[in-house]
C-alpha cells in the first residue's frame, strides 16, 4: 500500500480553522442529527497514525474530554521535547525536514497519515505532500483568524471526488491530488 497524507478539516467560509482568538466553537453551530458523524468515523478508521501541528495537540490535550485518537499521534514540535506523562504511549514528539518525518514514520509501519493543524498542513502543502483534502465548510465568515492555506510556490491541482450536504447547511468536499 502507497503511503497517503490527508487532511480531514473543518473551515470558515472564508478559508480559516480557528477563529482570532484561536476558538473553534463555531463549528458546532449547525446541530446534525443523532449519529451522524460527517464520514469521520470511516475516515479514521482508514488512517495508521496522526501528524499533529503542537498547538493542535495542545488544543486537543485542553479538551474536557477523554483522549480521542485510538491511533498513535505524532507531534510535529521544534519545542516540545517531552509529551505530559499522560500521553506518553499515544503521542510522540517529532522534527526535523517533513520528508525525514515521514521517512521515520513510513518506517514504523504507519503508512496512511492524517494530517492535521494550519501551520502543519500549510507546510505538507508547500513541500507538495497532500495527498487527499476532505474540506468541511461551516456556514460563517470569520473575518480573520488561523487560516487554512498559505502562500505556495507552485500551483497544486486536484480532482474532484464528491461533494456531501448534512444538515443542508454543511458542505464537505473531498479533493484528491493529481501529479502529472
Ligand atoms: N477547524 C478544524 O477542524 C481544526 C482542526 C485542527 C486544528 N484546529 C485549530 O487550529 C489551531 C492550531 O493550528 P495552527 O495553525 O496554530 O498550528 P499547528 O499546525 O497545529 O501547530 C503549529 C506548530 O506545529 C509545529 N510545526 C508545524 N510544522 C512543523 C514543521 N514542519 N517542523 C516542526 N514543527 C512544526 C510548530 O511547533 P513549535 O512551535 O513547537 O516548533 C508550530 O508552531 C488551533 O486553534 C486548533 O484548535 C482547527
Amino acid at each position: 500500500m502507497p503511503p497517503k497524507n490527508s487532511v480531514y478539516i473543518a473551515t470558515s467560509i472564508d478559508g480559516y480553522i480557528a477563529d482570532k482568538d484561536g476558538g473553534i466553537d463555531w463549528l458546532d453551530m449547525v446541530s446534525i442529527p443523532e449519529g451522524e458523524d460527517m464520514g469521520y468515523y470511516a475516515f479514521m478508521e482508514n488512517i495508521d497514525a496522526l501528524v499533529m501541528g503542537r498547538n493542535s495537540f495542545e488544543t486537543v490535550l485542553g479538551f474536557d474530554v477523554d483522549w480521542p485518537y485510538t491511533k498513535p499521534v505524532f507531534v510535529l514540535s521544534n519545542s516540545l521535547s517531552v509529551i505530559p506523562k499522560s500521553h506518553r504511549e499515544k503521542a510522540f514528539p517529532v522534527s526535523g525536514e517533513l520528508t525525514e518525518v515521514l521517512h521515520m514514520i513510513h518506517n514504523r509501519g504507519f503508512l496512511r497519515l492524517y494530517i492535521d493543524g494550519g501551520v502543519t498542513i500549510q507546510s505538507f502543502l508547500s513541500e507538495d505532500l497532500i495527498d487527499e483534502l476532505i474540506l468541511t465548510t461551516i456556514p460563517i465568515i470569520l473575518g480573520g483568524g488561523i487560516p487554512l492555506f498559505g502562500d505556495l510556490r507552485q500551483r497544486l491541482a486536484f480532482e474532484h471526488i464528491g461533494t456531501k450536504v448534512f444538515a443542508d447547511q454543511l458542505i464537505q468536499r473531498h479533493y484528491r491530488r493529481v501529479r502529472q
